[in-house]
C-alpha cells in the first residue's frame, strides 16, 4: 500500500484529500496540532473502510513536525504523497501596512519553513521507493500578492518558489511537486470550491507530473 501524509488534517480539504485518496488504495497519516482532531478524523475514515492514523504536530515546530512524519513512516511505510495545507493564521491575512515583522516571521515558519521541514524528512523515502509526490495548497495569494493579506502574500511566493524548484530538480528522480491555487473560500456544494472538487484536481496532479500549477478557478481581476 501507499501511503499519503496530509498536514493540515482538518474537516474541510483535508478530510476530502484522504477520501480521494484513500479510494484510491493510499494508507492516510492525518498531522494537525490537536490529537484528539486527528484520532476522530482517524476513526471516521477507518468506519469507511480507510487506513488512517493521526499525528500532532505543529507545522511552526520543526521537531514535532518530523517526529511525526518519522512516526507516520514508521507506522505506515514510506510517504510516497506528501500533502501540504495547513489553514493559515489570522495574523497573516492582515493589510500589508498593518502587517508586522512578527507576523511574517510566523507566516513565514508556516509556509516556508514548514514545506523545508517535512519535505527534507520524506524525501529519503521517497527516492527508496523511486517514485513519490509533492503537492501545496495555497489561496490566491499564492499567485498574485494581495495587499489586503500581505502575510500569506509574502509567504506563499516563497512557498511557491520553493515548490517550482522541486519540480524541476526532482524530476529526473521521478519525484514531482504541483501546486494547487484556490482563489476565494472553499464552500461545500460549489461548483470548483468544494472539498472534493479540490481534492480531485491534487488527484488531476498526482497523475499528472508534468503539471506543476492547477487553479481552482479563475483568478478575480487585480483591484
Ligand atoms: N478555507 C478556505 O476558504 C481556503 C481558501 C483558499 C485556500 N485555502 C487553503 O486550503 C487549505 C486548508 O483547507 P481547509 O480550510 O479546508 O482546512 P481543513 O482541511 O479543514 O483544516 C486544516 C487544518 O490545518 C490545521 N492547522 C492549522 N495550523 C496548523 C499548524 N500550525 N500546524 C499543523 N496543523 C495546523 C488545523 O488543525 P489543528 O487545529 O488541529 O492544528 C486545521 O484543522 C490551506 O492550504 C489553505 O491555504 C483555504
Amino acid at each position: 500500500m501507499s501511503t499519503i501524509a496530509i498536514i493540515g488534517a482538518g474537516r474541510g480539504l483535508g478530510a476530502a484529500v484522504a477520501r480521494t485518496f484513500g479510494a484510491q488504495g493510499f494508507t492516510i497519516a492525518l498531522i494537525s496540532r490537536n490529537q484528539r482532531n486527528v484520532d476522530q478524523l482517524a476513526a471516521d475514515l477507518s468506519v469507511d473502510g480507510l487506513t488512517a492514523r493521526g499525528y500532532a504536530a505543529d507545522v511552526r515546530d520543526p521537531k514535532s513536525l518530523t517526529a511525526a512524519l518519522g512516526e507516520a513512516a514508521q507506522d505506515l511505510g514510506p510517504v510516497e504523497v506528501l500533502e501540504y495545507s495547513p489553514l493559515p493564521q489570522k495574523e497573516f491575512l492582515r493589510p500589508v501596512l498593518e502587517t508586522t515583522t512578527n507576523d511574517l516571521a510566523a507566516a513565514i515558519e508556516f509556509s516556508i519553513y514548514g514545506p523545508v521541514t517535512a519535505v527534507k524528512q520524506v524525501l529519503p523515502g521517497m527516492r527508496s521507493l523511486g517514485r513519490g509526490t509533492i503537492l501545496f495548497v495555497n489561496g490566491g495569494s499564492g499567485a498574485r500578492p494581495n495587499p489586503k493579506v500581505a502575510g500569506t502574500s509574502i509567504a506563499f511566493a516563497g512557498e511557491a518558489a520553493y515548490a517550482r524548484m522541486l519540480h524541476d530538480t526532482l524530476a529526473p528522480e521521478g519525484i514531482q511537486a504541483g501546486q494547487l491555487i484556490i482563489p476565494g473560500a472553499i464552500q461545500p456544494g460549489h461548483p470548483t470550491h468544494d472539498p472534493d472538487i479540490l481534492a480531485g484536481r491534487l488527484w488531476h496532479l498526482h497523475t499528472h507530473p508534468d503539471e506543476f500549477r492547477v487553479f481552482a478557478d479563475d483568478m478575480p481581476p487585480a483591484a
